[in-house]
């Protein structure tokens, strides 16, 4: 796709002030393109902005590693994809570094200290719509900033350098896409509703693709943290700005939950599936110890066998879905505050023993499928990116401010969103959240406790050498997709835009339906629904991005058609 060629193209330098080093590479933030694959020698990367791609690159072009390029692109994210790239949010990070070592990193929000379990309820202790999903109430503690700091451990380059295109692109602005300019109209109602100063995102008369995007409140906010570095966002001049905007709006953030906030350093969750090994993130992500369970309830199916899209291959995986998110809304929930019962969930005889009553041919009921009983000594906007630099480094980044756009609050004065992902909580036990999921005790609210995610980078292994970098966004449908993408590869042997783009299913357990998107086959839909299976066609699921490592030893980067995502290399 080519975007509006304006008669004043201005071009992007890294550096944006004179004591850096100006670096040759540029961007055009008037002129991009959408690129759905690449093939690469030297470092390739997959995001939801084609600019921020781009960023990611250039910063690997300039002698970055791919910790430099997923930093850089985070924060070009912010700016060119305010849906979901964020620095009023949070999110994951699983990584191997070119040595081997594998790391993940969490920076999660979590809920602020004046936070309490019953906080979304009425006083006849029922849910109060909305009051969890939009506006100030609805934010946790952004990790975002955290996290992008401590990933500095493993990056080369200066920060300054790296957050310097994300400077420009706020400050000179770009041109916006069809599908952002939809988004942005889409937001009016809300923004005039959930935010209590004006802001740059409010236009009278729409937006349009090709109108310059330009945001000088949030250039200066990048400014405090490229200056101050993490003190630049939690303290100081931007977290009294937070702290104003949550006064005004009934938000209750303050400055301590902000000076307190700390990203933290986990042992990925890891697993091998039909050989491969799969490095994914753990608590308080439900996805690696979700996928661990969905993989290995297959495993011992040949599912090769049955086929891509058979009857048997997709009842098969309905029902492994079903019975993971059982067992997430049972026992699943930040595993610093409640001890959640790793070991058996995963455990393979435990495994085994939920699929004693899956019968071939013939749908289970969520009523009857329960949750799996622990044995008492057993313990819609995100935004994934995946980079692989040439020296083997392999990350996976998602990260997110729940809904799209957030909860639609932007801190006056500091130009960025803040997150809805209070409503990842589990409200009220056995009250759905946004995305349908149900929880209970083990993912209350509690005060600096940080709420149950799905989010799921991760890495594939083949004989301990770089195979896969995957992930997406999505809500709940995000751990399924990831399932799905890499049994397509691994079993169902698709290319990997195939394996990203062909239509994807979701089960949650409750409700109780096959999710299918709108291109999901029609005789495969019949053969379901013969089997006693309710089908429940629904908006496009995930936007997934993959580097794969061929047998060449080139990277293939493939950007998931469902959006503007793109793919980039050299
Ligand atoms: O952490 C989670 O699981 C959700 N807050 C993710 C939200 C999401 O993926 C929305 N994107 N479509």
């Amino acid at each position: 796709m080519r975007l509006l060629n304006l008669s004043i193209i201005f071009l992007l330098l890294f550096s944006c002030h004179s004591s850096q080093p100006v670096l040759k590479k540029q961007i055009d933030p008037y002129q991009y393109e959408i690129n759905k694959k690449v093939i690469a020698t030297n470092g390739a990367i997959a995001s939801a902005h084609p600019l921020a791609s781009k960023v990611g690159l250039m910063i690997m072009q300039n002698g970055g590693n791919a910790f430099d390029a997923v930093i850089a692109t985070q924060l070009a994210l912010a700016v060119v994809y305010p849906n979901a790239g964020n620095i009023g949010g949070g999110g994951f990070m699983v990584a191997r570094l070119a040595n081997g070592e594998t790391i993940s990193l969490d920076y999660r929000e979590m809920a602020p200290g004046a936070a309490h379990r019953d906080m979304y309820l009425d006083d006849k202790g029922n849910v109060i719509p909305g009051l969890s999903t939009l506006g100030h109430l609805s934010a946790g503690v952004p990790g975002t900033v955290a996290g992008l700091f401590e990933s500095m451990k493993y990056a080369k380059l200066p920060f300054e350098q790296l957050i310097a295109p994300a400077i420009n692109l706020a400050e000179k602005g770009f041109v916006i896409t069809d599908s952002e300019a939809r988004g942005l109209n889409n937001l009016q109602p809300d923004l005039k509703k959930y935010n209590t100063v004006s802001n740059i995102f409010q236009k009278e008369h729409g937006w349009k693709a090709g109108d310059t995007l330009i945001q000088r409140e949030l250039a200066n906010t990048l400014k405090r943290i490229k200056d101050r570095g993490a003190a630049g966002f939690y303290e100081g001049e931007t977290a009294n700005l937070i702290v104003a905007e949550m006064k005004r709006g009934k938000g209750i953030i303050s400055l301590e939950d902000l000076k307190n906030y700390k990203a933290k350093w986990r042992t990925p969750h890891s697993f091998t599936y039909r050989g491969y090994k799969v490095i994914s993130m753990p608590m308080p992500s439900s996805g690696g110890v979700l996928l661990n369970q969905m993989l290995k309830m297959v495993e011992p199916f040949p599912l090769a066998q049955y086929g891509f899209h058979s009857p048997e291959a997709l009842q098969l995986m309905v029902e492994v879905e079903r019975r993971a998110y059982a067992d997430r809304a049972e026992h699943l929930g930040d595993a610093d505050f409640y001890n959640v019962p790793i070991s058996v969930l995963v455990n393979e005889s435990y495994l085994k023993q939920r699929m004693q009553d899956f019968k071939a041919g013939l749908a289970s009921t969520s009523e009857d499928v329960k949750p799996g009983k622990i044995p008492m000594n057993g313990s819609e906007q995100t935004t994934h990116i995946s980079v692989m630099d040439k020296n083997g480094n392999m990350v996976a980044v998602t990260t997110t401010l729940n809904n799209s756009y957030g909860s639609k609050t932007i801190v006056g004065g500091a130009g960025f969103l803040l997150n809805d992902e209070m409503d990842d909580f589990s409200a009220k036990p056995g009250v759905p959240n946004i995305y349908g999921a149900l929880g209970g005790e083990a993912n209350a609210i509690a005060p600096g406790k940080r709420m149950l995610s799905a989010m799921t980078p991760t890495l594939v292994l083949d004989n301990e050498k770089p195979f896969l970098v995957i992930g997406t966004p999505g809500g709940t449908t995000i751990i399924t997709s990831v399932f799905q993408t890499i049994v397509n590869i691994i079993d169902f042997k698709l290319s990997t835009e195939e394996a990203v783009n062909k239509p994807k299913f979701h089960h949650q357990w409750y409700p109780d339906h096959v999710d299918v998107e709108p291109e999901f086959p029609q005789n495969a839909r019949t053969a379901l629904e013969r089997m006693g299976y309710k089908i429940n066609q629904r908006s496009p699921i995930g936007r997934t991005e993959v580097i794969r490592i061929l047998k060449n030893g080139k990277m293939e980067a493939v950007a998931d058609n469902r959006g503007d995502d793109s793919a980039a290399g050299y």
